[in-house]
């Protein structure tokens, strides 16, 4: 059997890491700014980490909702306190999509109500209703696409206003990420998601904050919609939650009330997955992570805006894009292949990083030393 080929691939085999680096087969050494799409949230092979899925292992890995698990109530209450909700209720799962699905499903059950507000470059997953809002044509299938999701300009308050007055009594959700990622690196103004609360309260809709990948301390703030001073009512997460782990959840205000059967899942926090999230928990509080990754993340940013070359420096913390001109597309490449340095990217020429967040001020300068390289020998070249 060979392997269903959907992903362009780089020609690297990791086989080893740790913290920020990793190593290939051939034991050559590179700085990871990518964090496999921004999962690696406490470093590769964290010593407390290996430790509690290792022990975890030794006594039960699995067992289904069914029984007690306070492993689970332990996550909460920590997940509760570092993310300064400590009245919401957390509903676990397994992936990024699946909580966006979940929060979806439960808009709509607590409204009663069908639509979805989505915007414009949005990126929510591959599952059904979670890739029908996102803004993607070519990745939904002809059983995905559904009427029931409307989308609307990102960051345009006048829209939404708009959008509201004329079907504000249909409307289940609003999804926005705090910082579109796939989209390029795009940050929700105030404003906007300030409005996206004042609208969902006053027709009665949920707004649901896709904290996927700018979410779980990245920017400095647990969630980064906090930054605008108003409250979602539902968090949905996964991505930097078991630093590679899969694990995924919501986070639920306390106006939902639960009943049995709404939501439900096989995997979703077993016994190691919540092994990995307390470890990653435990790691952010005790390093204080969120502190470095806002201190480190306006460190770069502040000096990634001096070059020429680039045409904008966008994002938050560790949440960082660099638009290029178009000219310079070779530099993300070149970057990996000479300079060994894992970054991410966003169509058409937006390098994406999305590091642990406990890399260090000498890691931040290894890059910008790197980057000044790569763009200086493009420019040559073009
Ligand atoms: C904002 C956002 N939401 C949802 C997802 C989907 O997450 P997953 O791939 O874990 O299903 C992603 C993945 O990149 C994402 O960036």
């Amino acid at each position: 059997m060979k392997l269903f080929d959907v992903y362009p691939i780089n020609p690297i085999n990791i086989t080893k890491a740790m913290g920020s680096s990793v190593w290939d087969d051939q034991g050559n050494e590179y700085l990871d700014l990518y964090g496999g799409h921004a999962v690696i949230s406490i470093g590769h092979t964290h010593p407390h980490y290996v430790d509690m899925l290792k022990q975890q292992l030794d006594r039960i890995g699995f067992y289904s909702n069914s029984v007690e698990m306070p492993l689970q109530r332990i996550l909460a209450e920590k997940l509760g306190r570092v993310s300064r909700k400590e009245d919401f209720a957390l509903f676990l799962c397994n992936s990024g999509a699946e909580a966006n699905e979940n929060a979806l499903k439960l808009a709509s059950f607590h409204t009663g109500s069908k639509k979805v507000v989505a915007f414009s470059k949005s990126f929510h997953g591959r599952t059904s209703l979670a890739v029908a809002a996102t803004d993607n044509p070519a990745i939904v299938a002809p059983v995905n696409e559904t009427e029931n999701i409307i989308f609307s300009a990102f960051n345009d308050v006048q829209a939404l206003e708009a959008l509201f007055a004329d079907q504000g009594d249909q409307i289940a959700a609003v999804i926005v990420e705090g910082i579109q990622g796939v989209g390029g690196i795009r940050e929700a103004s105030e404003d906007f998601l300030k409005a996206i609360r004042r609208l969902t309260d006053q027709h009665g809709a949920v707004y649901i904050a896709d904290s996927v990948q700018c979410g779980y301390g990245r920017t400095g703030l647990f969630y980064s919609h906090d930054y605008a001073g108003v409250e979602a009512d539902i968090y949905t997460m996964a991505k930097g939650m078991g630093n590679g782990f899969p694990i995924g959840a919501i986070s639920v205000s306390p106006k939902f009330k639960a009943s049995y059967g709404m939501l439900g899942t096989t995997f979703g926090g077993n016994h190691l997955a919540c092994a990995a999230a307390i470890a990653v928990l435990d790691v952010m509080e005790q390093d204080d992570l969120m502190k470095n990754a806002a201190e480190v993340g306006a460190y770069l940013i502040e000096k990634l805006k001096t070059f020429d070359q680039v045409l904008e420096v966008r994002g938050r913390g560790l949440m960082i894009g660099i638009e290029l001109p178009a000219e310079l597309n070779q530099v993300k490449k070149n970057l990996l292949l000479e300079s060994r340095i894992f970054t991410g990217e966003a169509k058409p020429n937006v390098i994406r990083l999305l590091p642990a967040l406990n890399i260090t001020k000498a890691h931040a300068d290894q890059f910008l030393e790197a980057f000044a390289e790569q763009l200086q020998s493009q420019t040559a070249t073009v």
